[in-house]
């Protein structure tokens, strides 16, 4: 496969779009233009070129896709169906790789694989190995686990309130995590390297961490503070939020303990120790980084 030149990001002003096209337009590898969706509100990056789609007319993004070697998406959780046609779309138009909008849990994994929040994620995968059997488009499926930064801020993995952490299973299980910025480092390691990651899942972990390791390192920076950690069944959780998943419920609240699962359940795959870190430069974090990520959280 020749080298890929230009390349669109769809959802580039979203949350983790913005750190992965800050990272390619940084690499000075790429000519980057951004798709976003008629009518949004993004407006043009520094050194991209801003294009508008609608969404669900194949015509209009295959005009969009013309002469660009990779898509990479990173729409929202509720564009993810959006991507179908962008990939019969980039058939059309003859770009070479596309990247859809995974950026977390082990979905090779069939407990993952299974959970109704990845149902969407896993659809726009099945047609994206089926297409790649039949036409030039290739794929790469890129595996993050949580975002390190992120999933701590906002209390997802851990939350120190009150000094009360909730512990899920028994909290020794190692999951990997990695910042939204090192995705974006991942993102133009695949980039760079396309026959390497032609059409498979690509497994990055910047740390390998336990929720226990977590709560050693916060007693450490805070002593003093009253800790006491309360072993939550997320089983349970879980079953409840799926309930309502499945009847339509999709609001933070009922995803984020079934996206939790597929992170802290060791039954889930969320331990990447083998990875694809070194072919993609991805430099591992230390306890250190973590500390700055607590620190602030433990007032
Ligand atoms: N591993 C983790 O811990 C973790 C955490 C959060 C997210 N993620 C994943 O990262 C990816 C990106 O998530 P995000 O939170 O960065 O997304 P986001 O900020 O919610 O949305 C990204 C962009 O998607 C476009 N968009 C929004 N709604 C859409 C819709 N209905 N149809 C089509 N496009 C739509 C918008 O771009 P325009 O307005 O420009 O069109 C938006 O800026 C997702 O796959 C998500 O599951 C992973």
């Amino acid at each position: 496969m020749s080298a890929i030149k230009n390349v669109t990001v769809v959802g580039g002003s979203g949350r983790l779009g913005a750190f992965i096209l800050e990272k390619l337009l940084a690499s000075k590898q790429f000519n980057v233009q951004i798709l976003k969706r008629a009518g949004s509100s993004t407006t043009s990056t520094a050194g991209t070129k801003l294009v508008e789609a609608d969404f669900a007319d194949i015509e209009s993004l295959t005009t969009a896709f013309k002469g660009q070697d990779a898509v990479v998406s990173v729409v929202g959780d509720a564009g993810v169906l959006s991507q179908k046609p962008m990939v019969d779309a980039a058939i059309a138009a003859g770009v070479k790789r596309f990247l859809p909008s995974n950026f977390g849990s082990n979905m090779t994994n069939p407990n993952s694989r299974a959970l109704p929040v990845f149902a969407a994620k896993v659809a726009v995968e099945d047609y994206l190995i089926e297409k790649s059997k039949t036409t030039d488009l290739t794929y790469s499926f890129v595996y993050i686990g949580g975002f390190t930064d992120f999933t701590l801020k906002h209390k997802v993995i851990m939350d120190f309130s009150k000094y009360q952490p909730a512990i899920f299973y028994d909290g020794d299980f190692q999951f990997s995590t990695t910042s939204m910025p090192t995705v974006g480092d991942a993102v133009v390691g695949v980039l760079t390297h396309p026959v390497e990651t032609q059409n498979r899942p690509v497994y990055v972990s910047e740390i390998i961490v336990s929720q226990n390791q977590l709560l050693s390192l916060a007693k450490k920076i805070a002593p003093s503070k009253p800790w006491a950690p309360v072993a939550v069944d997320l089983d349970a959780l879980v079953a409840d939020a799926k309930e309502r998943f499945i009847q339509g419920q999709h609001d933070l609240p009922t995803a984020i303990p079934i996206l939790l699962k597929s992170i802290v359940n060791p039954e889930f795959g969320g331990k990447f120790t083998e990875n694809d870190n070194e072919l993609l430069s991805i430099k591992g974090k230390t306890e250190e980084y973590l500390v700055e990520l607590i620190t602030p959280l433990l007032d």
